[in-house]
């Protein structure tokens, strides 16, 4: 029986006398970081370059280098790209790790593919958000929370449980719920949303988009129809909330009909199998190897395949529409009801326009040659 965890199954007073460090202050360990800070909790930032900590510092946290984090802290939470952990967690983190210790992740990645292999005496949790880290900071401060999966991979001390379920609630997740997994379940599950569940939806939203538009109807019309407009957002968030076949029902009859009537024609796809094979590689490790090998060529096919999908066509006019549906995105970007919306006084929260971001993971720049 899988069990889920609330805001009473952490006790924030397991953290009190204990010094919590998040190393990496990106996606989620800022969010991280500024949600334990609001539930009353005592932590430090490791930090490697000048910016990341001059930011974590305006931000009021102490921030030190990593090695030093690791040093100080009882509680290391390794919030860095999964890719480049296992080198620094075995130059600086693996070295100063006392009995007692705890190791924290945010994904599953490193533990289940045995890039990282903590020592006996440390206690090796995992709180991975089923969100976006944007996501994670929005719902705190509104109140709400976020899903998360939570598991224990080495319980050294006995009370392995009791920090993680201790930080599951400072960050925010207990709000919501904190789902009880082994930690390759989480990260075969991360990977197979990513590798099986993207990618086809992808496929289809691009398909439609192509044909529609090669028949004639208006690009704007085309993609506001399928993901602009945000029909699809709502209907996948009534899904989150009352369930996937509540939201088809809530169509008008003449969708649901059509819906129903045209479902077994896309049977044909043979997904199953698209999605076996794919799930294959990921159990077997292939993946985590092919992954490996690229991040240490230093990402040759990644930036192959980044290209030829920014040079698609579709991408020029996709900017186009949400140009003219949304004037105001020169502000920033961002819906201003959207959860994502940035902190208009953080600039640093969003700085895709930012000509000296070196990120070969940030979005494609608006003006970009396409
Ligand atoms: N992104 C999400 O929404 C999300 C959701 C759930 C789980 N997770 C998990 O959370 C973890 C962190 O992901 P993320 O997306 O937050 O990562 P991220 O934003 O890409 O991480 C960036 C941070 O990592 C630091 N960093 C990068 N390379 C480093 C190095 N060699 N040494 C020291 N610091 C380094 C960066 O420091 P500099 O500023 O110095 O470059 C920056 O502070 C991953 O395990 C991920 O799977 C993420």
């Amino acid at each position: 029986m899988t069990i889920v965890y609330h805001e009473e199954d952490g006790d924030l007073e397991h953290l009190a006398d204990k010094k919590i460090a998040v190393i990496g202050y990106g996606n989620l360990g800022r969010p991280a970081a500024l949600n334990l800070r609001d539930s009353g909790i005592n932590v430090l930032i490791g930090a490697r370059a000048v910016d990341t900590s001059v930011h974590a510092a305006s931000d009021g946290f102490r921030v030190i280098s990593v090695a030093e984090a690791a040093q100080q802290a009882q509680i290391i939470m390794l919030l860095i790209p999964d890719e480049v952990m296992p080198q620094v967690y075995l130059e600086q983190v693996a070295p100063y790790l006392s009995r007692g210790d705890t190791l924290i992740f945010g994904n599953a990645y490193n533990i289940t593919f045995g890039f990282i292999e903590p020592p006996p005496f440390v206690d090796v949790g995992l709180i991975a958000p089923r969100t976006l880290g944007d996501a994670v900071r929005a719902r705190h401060e509104a109140g709400r929370g976020f899903y998360s999966f939570v598991a224990v991979g080495q319980d050294a001390s006995g009370g392995a449980w009791k920090t993680v379920l201790a930080l599951a609630r400072g960050v925010g997740s207990l709000r919501a719920g904190a789902i009880e997994i082994a930690f390759e379940q989480e990260a075969h599950l991360d990977l197979f949303i990513q590798q099986a569940v993207l990618p086809a939806f992808h496929h289809m939203v691009i398909t439609a988009a192509r044909l529609l538009m090669s028949k004639g109807y208006p690009p704007e019309a085309v993609l506001t129809e399928l993901y602009i407009g945000g029909e699809f957002t709502d209907y996948l968030s009534r899904a989150a909330q009352d369930g996937l076949l509540h939201a088809l029902q809530l169509g008008s009859m003449t969708s649901q009909y059509g819906t129903f009537s045209r479902l077994d024609r896309f049977g044909d796809l043979k997904l199953e199998r698209l999605m076996e094979v794919t799930l294959e590689e990921i159990t077997t490790g292939a993946f985590a190897r092919e992954w490996a090998k690229e991040y240490s060529d230093g990402y040759p096919r990644l930036d192959k395949l980044r290209k030829s999908q920014s040079d698609m066509e579709v991408w020029e006019l996709e900017q186009q529409t949400l140009d003219m549906l949304m004037p105001f995105r020169e502000e920033g970007g961002y819906d201003n009801n959207s959860q994502f919306a940035p902190n208009r006084d953080d600039e640093t929260a969003f700085d895709f326009d930012n000509d000296d971001d070196d990120s070969r993971f940030a979005p494609p720049k608006r003006g970009d040659d396409h």
